[in-house]
């Protein structure tokens, strides 16, 4: 598909995006195999809430869908069953990653594969200390790659001193850990987002956090009902459209605030950014609260070390608001940004600078000299969601029709993307 947006005279409304893919995966997956029954509502939307859904429909969960909720009957730890096909986690490397922690935890044979984008993201990470906690996996290019096949069951915990700071990694370790003989020590280094470690808290695993490290042991869990706030990292296209536009203001609502997640409001604020928080609440352990952005006079700044593993998701579109920030825009330690759903320092890169931005690749990120006019051009999603979106804020910000090749990517993690985009703002003439 194709989507031309053009620039607009003012940006204003108030927009409730939909609900949070993370905290969704974790509800869904987590839920299936607790004792009892939870419903899960404002459950995430597109096509990664497809795939985790039918890996664990797969399975043998029992899970019921209706509009937005979902209603689950937990099997237990032990009762799912061994799938009669090959499980497809999509283009998710978050469903992926934490069934592998599943599959290697049950006694059964079962394979999973995903697109072609998902087949090429390195899984070596999980494979590793998975077998060696006694999972047997073959994969393509000595165990690294998807396909991937699991023989699990029979786990013995392990210590395990993590090479990369990566919720993905961390949770699939975790729900290993819940079917292992013994306590699994997790190291982690630096932090990442902690859902895995709220949610498991809340249904009463055995699970002890100690700054970086952390322990977990065989428990059976309690379903709980689980309220998705409004999904963090989508609402920050439309902070940055707002902060970006001369004459803008969005309301956002409920929309997540765990502090891991949140790394996006501390950059933009120490770029000047015009944000007040608001109606701050606590729902099952997750912070939610409402968001009011404006238009802002934005001044680069340097973005690295601890905080990038909390705006992991976010730079696509913060390397925007950097365009349109005054100064140099340094963005380092973020080498994790190649092996994305795209390569995303140089998507990020290509699309931004065929619309005119001052924008270079460094190994480890970007450096974006802002100031530089976008102006519209043709560019492409390289079939991964959040530069789709990035891309259509640009086209939103930029002078002139901004052309988005393959937008439907969008509809991985936000269906009405592109419809809330064309309802935001106020067209330069009136039809
Ligand atoms: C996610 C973790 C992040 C993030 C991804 C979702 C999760 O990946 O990029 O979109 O839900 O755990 P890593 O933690 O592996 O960097």
């Amino acid at each position: 598909m194709i989507e031309k947006i053009t620039p607009v005279k003012k940006i204003e409304g108030e927009i409730i995006t939909p609900g949070d893919k993370s905290v969704s995966h974790r509800a869904a997956l987590f839920n299936s195999i607790s004792l009892g029954t939870s419903k899960i509502t404002n459950f995430c939307v597109g096509d990664d809430k497809t795939a985790i859904l039918n890996c664990l429909n797969g399975l043998g969960a029992k899970i019921e869908e209706s509009g937005n909720s979902i209603i689950i009957k937990g099997v237990g730890l032990d009762g799912l069953h061994e799938p009669n096909n090959v499980l497809n986690a999509g283009n998710s490397g978050t469903t992926m990653r934490l069934m592998s922690g599943l599959l290697s935890g049950n006694d059964f044979h079962s394979v999973i594969t995903g697109d072609k984008s998902l087949r090429s993201r390195p899984m070596g990470r999980i494979t590793a200390p998975l077998s060696e906690m006694g999972a047997l996996i073959y994969g393509r290019k000595n165990n690294t790659l998807a396909p991937l096949t699991f023989h699990g069951g029979n786990l013995t915990a392990i210590e395990y001193k993590m090479p990369v700071a990566s919720a993905q990694l961390k949770s699939c370790l975790m729900i290993a850990g819940l079917y292992a003989k013994g306590k699994t020590t997790i190291h982690q280094p630096g932090p990442s987002r902690d859902h895995t470690e709220k949610i498991l808290q809340s249904m009463g695993a055995k699970i002890a956090i100690q700054g970086l490290k952390l322990e977990i042991q065989r428990s059976d869990l309690t379903s709980i009902d689980v309220n998705v706030p409004s999904d963090t990292s989508n609402s920050t296209f439309w902070i940055v459209a707002a902060c970006c536009h001369p004459d803008a203001s969005i309301k956002l609502k409920n929309v997540g605030m765990n502090p891991t997640r949140t790394g996006m409001l501390e950059v933009l604020n120490s770029m000047g950014a015009r944000i007040k928080i608001s109606a701050t609440r606590l729902e099952n352990g997750e912070p939610i609260a409402d968001i009011l952005v404006e238009s802002s006079e934005l001044i680069g700044t340097d973005i690295s070390g601890e905080i990038i593993p909390r705006v992991i998701d976010e730079l696509p579109i913060l390397a925007l608001a950097a365009c349109f920030a005054k100064g140099t825009t340094t963005i380092k330690d973020s080498e994790e940004l190649r092996v994305k759903e795209s390569d995303r320092i140089k998507s990020t890169v290509d699309s931004l600078s065929k619309l005119g931005a001052n924008i270079s690749e460094t190994k480890d990120g970007m450096v974006i000299k802002g100031g530089a006019q976008l102006i519209g051009s043709e560019v492409d999603s390289f079939g991964d969601h959040r530069i789709a979106m990035t891309n259509g804020i640009a086209g939103l910000l930029a002078k002139g029709e901004t052309t988005i090749i393959n937008s439907e990517a969008a509809d991985i993690s936000y269906p009405t993307f592109w419809k809330t985009l064309s309802t935001l703002g106020t067209p330069h003439e009136s039809p």
